[in-house]
């Protein structure tokens, strides 16, 4: 008999921020199949004797390794195994989990998908920062940073939402604020980048989109990060209160 996978969200990153559904599920798992992004104090709920698999993707050999994981999961499962394949945020928010929900379905796997925090929300929400907020923000629109992808969405129409949340935006920061602006962002409007939301490295910089580019490097953030502009990133609206409370 076929086993089971479960695509399973680990949340943004501190270990405390992972459902119960998901530990409760990697503690019975035979096998785990891991992102990079994934850390110790997350695997650490899985069974001692589980087999650990970093999937992490190799630059340049994505749809290989994607391809590979889809295969080790259909392979695993046909075993009869329990196979979490560990994802991190939310599995369906730029994590490939609907092609491996795909994958799954073509090779008639069973398999179900576990909902988790995404640093999408996880990372504003983290430094103090409200997506949405009555007379500010009524729209929400969360994008890739890979510039080609910006360009096929629109710049007008990203110009135009009230928040805009970017992951995977650390190389492009500089480029896609310019293109924000020549859509018709004011270089004046707010914008906060957040590195390593809810992890022990966790740091914000908050700058107008104009000065955006320089403030990042100047502090010298790197990826993990996520970045969001709009009317909400003026943080010292919340800032000083989530501050103090994580302290
Ligand atoms: C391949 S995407 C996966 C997103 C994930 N599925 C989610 O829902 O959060 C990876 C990107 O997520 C963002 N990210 C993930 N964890 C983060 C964290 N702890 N702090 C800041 N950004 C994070 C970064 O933009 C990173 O480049």
């Amino acid at each position: 008999m076929s086993g089971r996978v479960h695509l399973v969200g680990a949340g943004p990153g501190a270990a405390d921020l992972l459902t119960l559904r998901a530990a409760g599920l990697l503690a019975a798992a035979d096998v785990v199949l891991h992102d990079r992004l994934v850390g110790p104090d997350v695997l650490a709920f899985c069974r001692a004797d589980a087999e650990l698999v970093d999937v992490s993707k190799r630059p340049g050999a994505e749809s290989a390794a994607q391809e590979e994981i889809n295969r080790v999961l259909i392979e695993r499962a046909r075993a009869g195994l329990d196979v979490v394949r560990l994802k991190g945020g939310d599995p369906f928010i730029f994590g490939r989990g609907g092609e491996e929900a795909r994958a799954l379905q073509a090779a008639g796997i069973p398999f179900d998908v576990v909902p988790g925090l995404s640093s999408a929300l996880a990372a504003p929400a983290a430094a103090g920062v409200s997506l949405t907020h009555r007379e500010l923000a009524r729209s929400v629109t969360i994008i890739t940073g890979h510039l080609q992808a910006l360009e096929e969405h629109g710049w007008d129409a990203l110009a135009a939402t009230d928040t805009l949340v970017v992951l995977m935006g650390a190389a492009t920061v500089g480029e896609m604020a310019q293109r924000l602006m020549a859509g018709g962002r004011a270089a004046d409007t707010p914008a906060v980048v957040v590195q390593e939301a809810t992890l022990p490295g966790q740091q914000e910089v908050a700058a107008p989109l104009g000065e955006l580019a320089d403030a990042v490097a100047e502090a010298g953030l790197r990826a993990p990060l996520v970045v969001v502009v709009g009317a909400v990133a003026a943080i010292d609206l919340y800032r000083p209160l989530a501050l103090e409370t994580r302290r």
